[in-house]
């Protein structure tokens, strides 16, 4: 049994599990939230560079995030100090920006998330470093292929858990493995709100998705086994098996007759390579 709350402008920021359904008002800073969102990985990708520090995009990150009048979500997050994540190669996600540079060859997730006005906008993308030996950049195709087969199931009258199904499917199709330890969220005002989204489910389990409701989407797909461990920074997720990992992150809201993804590249970046 799930319940639902219809929110409005006069809603209290409750976290008590029910999935709200938002109106014009939220569809409205979601929109701008996630354009923001989209801009900032939009405006990183010339950057993703042999030798660039990741601490010097989260500085870009975090710049770019403060001159639009937002604030990144996740600077003082349950401890994260940093704008954003930047995970390379075999992490899986929240990959603390650091010293460390971009090698040739590596694939790279930077995953943003502007507080702008009151709404989240969150999302990543891939990105490659130099040249990128075939199989990674197939893994890289395939998450994102991932991703916008989830994004379809997403409509007034599906099941949440049809989105994992429909990603499950294609990436074990390759024998990639789907990573169970995070999933995507509800978000809005909140950052990680109800409901969790898995990316590995039965096909016609879990709550009905109906207009209004505002989720991401985040799949993260392993060259090998889905298992993963955190390192000792207690942030660093990677793989068990140090296979590669892949991963892209959109927000969306259902609609009458589908959905709305908040976080579109607006320059046509959807998934690399981002050729200048
Ligand atoms: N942006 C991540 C997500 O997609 C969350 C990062 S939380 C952090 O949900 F603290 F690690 F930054
Ligand atoms: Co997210
Ligand atoms: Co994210």
């Amino acid at each position: 049994m799930t319940d639902y709350v219809t929110v409005d402008d006069t809603e209290t920021v409750l976290r008590d599990g029910t999935i709200k359904l938002h109106g014009p008002t939220g569809f409205e800073g979601m929109r701008k939230a996630g354009r923001l969102a989209a801009e900032i990985l939009d405006a990183v990708a010339p950057l993703v560079q042999p030798g660039v520090t990741t601490a010097s995009i989260d500085d870009v990150v975090r710049q770019m995030t403060l001159d639009a009048g937002a604030v990144p979500a996740t600077l003082g997050y349950r401890g994260y100090a940093h704008s954003c994540c930047i995970s390379i190669n075999h992490v899986v996600c929240h990959g603390i920006p650091s010293d460390k540079t971009f090698k040739d060859g590596d694939i790279v997730n930077i995953d943003v998330t502007p507080l702008l006005d009151g709404w989240h906008g969150d999302s990543s993308r891939m990105y490659l470093v130099g040249d990128v030996p075939l199989k990674a950049r197939r893994l890289v195709d395939v998450t994102y292929e991932c991703l916008m087969i989830g994004i379809e199931q997403a409509r007034p009258g599906a099941r949440l858990g049809d989105i994992g199904a429909a990603i499950q499917a294609h990436a074990e199709k390759q024998r990639y493995g789907v990573v169970r330890d995070f999933c995507g969220h509800g978000l809005g005002r909140l950052f990680h709100d109800a409901p969790e989204v898995v990316h590995a489910a039965r096909a016609g389990t879990g709550p009905e998705l109906k207009p209004g409701m505002f989720f991401t989407i985040e799949p993260m797909i392993n060259l090998g086994k889905p298992a993963v461990k955190i390192l000792d920074d207690g942030w660093t997720a990677v793989t068990r098996d140090r296979s590669l990992s892949a991963q892209f992150e959109h927000s969306i809201g259902i609609t009458e007759d589908g959905c709305e993804i908040f976080t579109t590249s607006p320059k046509g970046l959807h998934k690399p390579p981002y050729a200048a």
